[in-house]
């Protein structure tokens, strides 16, 4: 039997890269599974492909740094699924500026999606999980809240925040079987890479060698493939993860482990 038979997820940022990656092998290893992002079309295309594997999905689309939005999406999604086991947090964007530079508008929108969306989701997918009688929830983190990047500011001390909102969580909700749980990524390929490999490219400079540059830095000398996030996400969603709950695990090819 998978992993996740009968069992419900809800996956944030499902519409592309990690979250989608992630929702696929949910759905691919049992679960049923609800599917939350700000675009509706790549949502549709991650649902069609997860139906046509035989899988289940419904999708919804929402705006995670509006209230009303994230708490509609995930009482619809956990009402359609029969209740929630597991909630996935994966929406984020990045921005690149020093902090002189910064904007308060960036300053808000980084931290309204990064830190308050994944606040939200957490607060609105709790009920659910309680009347379940436990849950595990992901929150994804970044190795820019340990380690940052010139003009990466709002984005690392969104990222930082991530973590404390997760031994925080851990810590209240540990007596109720709720664990949490963040990710720490460090160079995957994904669209959001390729798009800051776009703002941050010297003209005549190639963003995919870019991106590539960055992954060689890792120790393991290459970037890391969204499902091989996957499968980190998915064991600490799962059983076999029973034990841990306030952790950081990082998936960053040994990055942080360097130094110089
Ligand atoms: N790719 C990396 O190298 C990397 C490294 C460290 C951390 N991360 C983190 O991992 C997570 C996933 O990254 P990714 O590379 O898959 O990014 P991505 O840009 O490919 O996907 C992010 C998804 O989030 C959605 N989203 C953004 N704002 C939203 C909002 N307000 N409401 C609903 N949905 C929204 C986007 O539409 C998109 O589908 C992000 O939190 C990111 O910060 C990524």
């Amino acid at each position: 039997m998978s992993t996740f038979a009968g069992r419900s997820a809800i996956v944030t940022g499902a519409g592309r890269g990690i979250g989608a990656a992630v929702a696929r092998m949910l759905a691919a290893r049992g679960a049923q599974v609800g599917l939350v992002d700000l675009d509706t079309a790549n949502l549709e295309n991650v649902r069609a492909s997860i139906e046509d594997s035989g899988g289940t999905a419904l999708a919804a689309t929402a705006d995670l740094t509006v209230e009303d939005q994230v708490r509609d999406a995930i009482d619809r999604l956990a009402g359609g699924l029969g209740g929630l086991d597991a909630l996935a947090s994966f929406a984020g964007v990045v921005g690149y500026a020093a902090i002189p530079d910064t904007v308060a508008a960036d300053w808000n929108r980084i931290m309204d999606t990064n830190a308050r969306g994944a606040f939200l989701c957490a607060k609105h997918a709790i009920p659910h999980l309680r009347v379940r009688g436990g849950g595990s929830i992901v929150l994804t983190s970044s190795i820019m809240a340990f380690a940052s990047e010139k003009a990466a500011g709002v984005y690392s001390a969104s990222k930082a925040a991530v973590v404390a909102l997760t031994n925080a969580l851990a810590l209240d909700h540990a007596e109720e079987d709720i664990r949490v749980n963040a990710l720490v990524p460090g160079v995957i390929r994904t669209e959001l890479l390729t798009d800051a490999a776009l703002a941050l490219a010297e003209p005549g400079q190639d963003p995919a060698e870019l991106v590539e540059s960055w992954g060689a830095r890792q120790p393991i000398g290459r970037s890391i493939d969204p499902d091989e996030v996957a499968e980190v996400a998915l064991f600490l969603l799962s059983g076999a993860a029973s034990a841990v709950t306030g952790s950081c695990y990082r998936v960053d090819g040994g990055l942080l482990s360097r130094l110089g």
